[in-house]
């Protein structure tokens, strides 16, 4: 069984069961037949949903399919939920492309242990080659450290924190990535929230709309909202 990152939650030394108390209350709405399911999200472990990762799959493996030319990249990796995903699906697809993620791997909340280890664990662990890191602010490693070429580029770079300053984190990565992007490159972006677009979840990062509306109002490429359930997401395509 070769799909565990879709069937399953991304691998993680962090996973852990539901409370007890979870499963109980779960059994409780079977039994009254309600339709109802508690399910338990830790957003310092859960950084994607089932729908999302079905989105990554599918949106990965066309560039690869499609030989665009030029490497993966993800700006905010964290300890690899979705980076462990991309590399599972570069190995699937036997592409020589490389895997270059980038993180300063400071969160602005307490971590148990360290966040560049724990990613390196969780690659080892899923039995996955080991990724490039390129650790830093995006300010001082983008300019010097993007691979020439990018097929396929996640921006993930958002804690809930303050919407001008992170839209000037995602304003930079745009300006750093956009010349490299080949043609048909794909580039998906972490929290993007359109309220016409988006059926539910809620705006936790409105700075990655800000930014996108700014940086792209000259440009041709369009935003396509993804179903992300809990979580949203989009993507475009260079042109
Ligand atoms: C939401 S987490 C990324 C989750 C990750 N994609 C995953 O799948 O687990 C956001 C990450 O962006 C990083 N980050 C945010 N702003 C940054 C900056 N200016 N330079 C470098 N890293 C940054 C943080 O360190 C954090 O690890």
């Amino acid at each position: 069984m070769n799909n565990y990152f879709i069937t399953q939650k991304p691998f993680s030394i962090h996973n852990r069961k539901n409370s007890r108390l979870i499963d109980f209350a779960n059994k409780g709405l079977r039994f009254l037949k309600t339709g109802l399911h508690i399910k338990q999200q830790d957003t310092s472990v859960d950084m994607n949903t089932v729908e999302q990762r079905i989105n990554y799959y599918h949106l990965l493996s066309s560039v690869i399919t499609f030989d665009i030319p030029g490497d993966v990249v993800e700006l905010g990796c964290f300890t690899g939920q979705c980076a462990i995903l991309f590399q599972k699906v570069i190995e699937q697809h036997t592409s020589n492309k490389q895997l270059h993620l980038f993180d300063s791997f400071h969160v602005p909340f307490t971590f148990k242990g360290d966040v560049e280890e724990e990613l390196k664990q969780n690659f080892s662990r899923a039995n996955l080659k080991q990724p490039i890191i390129h650790k830093g602010n995006f300010k001082d490693t983008l300019p010097s450290q993007l691979p020439d070429e990018i097929a396929f580029v996640h921006i993930d770079c958002g804690f809930g924190g303050d919407k001008m300053e992170h839209r000037d984190v995602l304003l930079h990565c745009f300006e750093s990535i956009y010349p490299r992007m080949t043609k048909n490159a794909i580039c998906v972006l972490m929290d993007y929230y359109d309220p016409q677009e988006n059926a539910q979840g809620i705006d936790i990062n409105p700075g990655v709309k800000l930014a996108f509306d700014i940086f792209f109002k000259d440009k041709p490429e369009q935003i396509t909202a993804l179903f992300g359930e809990m979580y949203n997401h989009a993507y475009f395509r260079k042109k």
